[in-house]
């Protein structure tokens, strides 16, 4: 090559990240778990830097979704057995619960809640811990040929982490305990049956769609996007008259924090001008 593309090497930032690769391409963020040889195993090395890298994400601005896939042939083989679990079953209490929180803190806690709409690419092996993630991401693109699992009964354990927990809140139920109780690996079409994943589509398709699917929500208000979906996920929990008023106070806070004002303008074009029907078509947000 050419002392220009070596130039431009030069002067991009090295990665801080070993184990997490990022691709940012017209607003996607293509965030790559990056352990091929490990089978994208989820090491203590790796949840710190999701955490990290997910924080960048957050705050950078010519990021609108983030799609989250694994490289190789897995999505990510789930929590790894020899890092996460054997090399600290000697580790004090509290350096266990150190290590546990960190996992737990980019797995749900901030991806099912996170401030940008979040795809999970599920490009192969899928399984125990990698459920978690999957499940915490707003949509979930399979590829057909992706094989899922909640393997944990074929090693003596119970589906822990919050892996149950986050399984209970999107499979059907007896779909959840068959696979629990028999670790017995399934495909994307399968996975969509369950109400795992959202779509699932041969895998030269994968990308493509998922890349469309990305696209459709970079065409969405972003304020109202992210006060929407957490609305949908913290309602769950609440009686029908409490999320009324919660769901109320949200809808007034969103028209509040909404900087393009697509209500008013919504209800302008539709009511005033009569250039849109709602029902079938988006507001013209540069209006
Ligand atoms: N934790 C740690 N290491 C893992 C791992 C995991 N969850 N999954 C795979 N690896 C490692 C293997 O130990 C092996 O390492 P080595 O080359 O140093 O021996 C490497 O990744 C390749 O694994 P291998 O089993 O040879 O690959 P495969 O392509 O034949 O099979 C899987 C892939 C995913 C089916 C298989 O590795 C597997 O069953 N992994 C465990 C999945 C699981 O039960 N996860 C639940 C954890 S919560």
């Amino acid at each position: 090559m050419g002392n220009g593309s070596n130039n431009v090497e030069a002067t991009m930032p090295a990665s801080p990240y070993t184990t997490v690769l990022i691709e940012r391409d017209e607003g996607i963020a293509w965030v790559t778990l990056n352990r091929p040889e490990k089978r994208n195993a989820m090491s203590p090395t790796m949840n710190r830097e999701m955490l990290d890298v997910l924080e960048e994400l957050e705050v950078d601005d010519s990021v609108g979704v983030v799609v989250l896939t694994g490289a190789g042939e897995s999505f990510t083989a789930g929590m790894d057995l020899k890092e996460y679990f054997r090399e600290t079953d000697q580790a004090s209490a509290p350096e266990k619960m150190r290590i546990r929180r960190a996992a737990g803190e980019w797995q749900w806690r901030k991806l099912r809640h996170y401030p940008k709409p979040t795809i999970a690419m599920v490009n192969g092996w899928c399984f125990g811990g990698g459920f978690t993630p999957l499940i915490a991401c707003d949509l979930a693109v399979a590829a057909d040929e992706a094989t899922f699992g909640l393997s944990e009964i074929n090693w003596g354990i119970i589906p822990a982490g919050n892996v149950t927990r986050a399984v209970a809140e999107v499979m059907h139920h007896k779909a959840a305990l068959y696979y629990i109780m028999t670790g017995e690996p399934f495909g994307g079409q399968i996975a969509v049956q369950t109400g795992l994943v959202t779509e699932s589509v041969p895998r030269e398709k994968l990308r493509a769609r998922t890349r469309e699917l990305a696209k459709v929500l970079l065409g969405k208000n972003p304020t109202v996007l992210r006060q929407a979906k957490n609305a949908f996920k913290r309602i769950g929990v609440m009686d029908w008259d409490l999320a009324e008023d919660y769901l109320g106070a949200k809808a007034e806070q969103t028209a509040a924090q909404d900087p393009e004002k697509g209500r008013t303008k919504g209800m302008t074009q539709f009511l005033d001008e009569k250039s849109i029907r709602p029902g079938l078509q988006a507001y013209r947000r540069d209006a």
